[in-house]
């Protein structure tokens, strides 16, 4: 396309950095501070920088169905040519919007309210179920991220337990994170068969006897990103939705990350836990880049909103730019099976990677499905000891020197964390898995004191029986038969 092969940088990127720094509050984030990435476009699972330098992308869930996917823009250009305004007018996108959402969405959710962002959208999640419940207390999990905005903000431990955080608010309670690698009860600890579920729901219940009012509302993420990629036990979910429910509470799952198909079991990331939350709040994927989000609820509940008489009035949510954009990124979605990509590559991705815990001793759990994955690095594998500074330089080894974009997180930020758009294939995952293998080889000879050559010298990656029968000595994009095949049988 005419405009991609123009993109190009409007100043140097030493210019940039100035007016960045001189222009832009200095608490904005950003990736690679050392040595910061300017990227002037992005097409597929792929970014490029101002020299055209490709990068592989295995960070952004935002950019769902393909950075630029030509649909999408195409979608989002002709409404943006057509109109935009807000939702006080009646819109054919922005029904559509909604029933599509309302009909991917399991029992009585199906009344939509449409916002810009993440943080709208649990903002108002919280609203609904405060008017709802006529309480106003929260449960939320250690180490969650619920959005930047105040009252969103005051439910996100990952923001307020940081030195210069701001102090939680009483009416907010902290149940412990069902990390059962690394969180307050870990599988280590106890036999085989133990219902761990059970053991973090207790957590739950126990907050909920303490709480002086009554408990408005349960929030979680489906599968904790910011905490660690974690995969919660078996029924923990089944359990402290009951424990909510029985004491008169409602309960919000935050599917701003991993909503939208990246489990590749199913659409939404609550789905596989076997249970049906009172409001659902979704956002990122569903615009690839384009900021739209929305809260899907009951109309039991939905009607207590309306009660008040107060009128939700969003100036952009649900405008029909957004909603058309929306609508394409779902369209895309299904006609490019993009879910059964993510649990294809997913597994095949998750079962190499699984290979990884033999091959390096630093290589303390890997969990996921889909294309949410985690690798958790750690100096001491009895201990569980958070290896933050492997990780650290891991994610720019897999920078520097292999060109491919991973990020850490965690409480003890240990975790390389893989959440790239949906259409990563078996070729890129066996591009990361050389990566990765290089990564971790280099730094255990570092650590021994075996590093020959400067930092951009390679390590001999060793290929283990383990991985042999595996696919990542292939030639680069030599796609080949056995590696299909393997792909189907995992
Ligand atoms: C789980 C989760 N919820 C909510 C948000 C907030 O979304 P936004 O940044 O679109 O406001 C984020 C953002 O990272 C998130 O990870």
């Amino acid at each position: 396309m005419q405009h991609i092969m123009e993109a190009k940088e409007d100043m140097p990127k030493n210019d940039t950095i100035k007016l960045r720094n001189k222009h832009i509050g200095k608490s904005c984030q950003l990736f690679y501070k050392t040595d910061p990435l300017k990227i002037v476009r992005g097409q597929g699972q792929y970014m490029y920088d101002e020299e055209g330098t490709q990068y592989l992308d295995c960070i952004n869930n935002v950019a769902h169905v393909g950075h630029c996917h030509p649909k999408v823009v195409e979608a989002g250009s002709r409404q943006l040519a057509t109109l935009s305004t807000n939702n006080r007018f009646l819109h054919d996108e922005l029904v559509k919007c909604a029933q599509t959402l309302a009909a991917k969405m399991p029992g009585d959710l199906s009344v939509c309210y449409f916002v810009n962002s993440g943080s709208e959208a649990n903002d108002l999640a919280l609203r609904l179920a405060r008017q709802h419940t006529k309480r106003h207390e929260v449960i939320t999990l250690d180490h969650a991220y619920h959005g930047h905005v105040s009252a969103v903000m005051d439910i996100s431990p990952y923001k307020f337990n940081q030195p210069g955080g701001d102090p939680k608010p009483d009416f907010v309670h902290v149940a412990p994170c069902p990390d059962v690698y690394r969180g307050k009860i870990r599988d280590c600890d106890f036999p085989e068969g133990t219902d761990l579920g059970q053991l973090y729901a207790d957590e739950v219940a126990r907050l909920v006897e303490a709480s002086p009012s009554g408990i408005a509302a349960f929030i979680a993420e489906s599968l904790q990103s910011c905490g660690g990629q974690i995969i919660p036990p078996k029924d923990y979910f089944k359990k402290v939705y009951k424990i909510i429910r029985d004491a008169g509470g409602v309960t919000i799952a935050d599917e701003v990350q991993v909503g939208f198909g990246r489990i590749g079991t199913h659409y939404w990331a609550f789905e596989p836990h076997e249970v049906i939350p009172d409001i659902v709040t979704v956002a990122k994927p569903m615009g690839n880049g384009h900021p739209v989000g929305a809260v899907v609820t009951t109309p039991e509940i939905a009607e207590s909103f309306a009660s008040t008489g107060v009128c939700y009035f969003n100036t952009y949510g649900g405008n029909p730019v957004s909603c058309a954009i929306a609508n394409a990124v779902m369209r895309v979605i299904e006609e490019e099976k993009l879910q059964e990509n993510a649990l294809n590559v997913g597994k095949y991705l998750l079962e190499q990677c699984r290979a990884l815990r033999f091959e390096y001793e630093m290589v303390g759990d890997i969990r996921g499905t889909g294309l949410f994955v985690g690798i958790e690095l750690v100096t001491n594998r009895k201990a569980r000891t958070p290896a933050t500074k492997t990780a650290k330089a891991v994610v720019d080894r897999m920078k520097k020197v292999h060109k491919i974009l991973v990020s850490s997180d965690g409480p003890d930020d240990n975790v390389i964390k893989l959440k790239p758009p949906m259409v990563f294939n078996a070729a890129n995952a066996d591009q990361f898995l050389y990566a990765i293998r290089e990564c971790l080889s280099f730094m255990e000879n570092q650590e021994k004191g075996q590093v020959n050559g400067g930092s951009e010298s390679r390590a001999t990656v060793p290929m283990p029986a383990s991985v042999t029968g595996g696919l990542c000595n292939l030639a680069n994009g030599a796609l080949s038969e056995k590696r299909d095949q393997m792909i189907k049988s995992v």
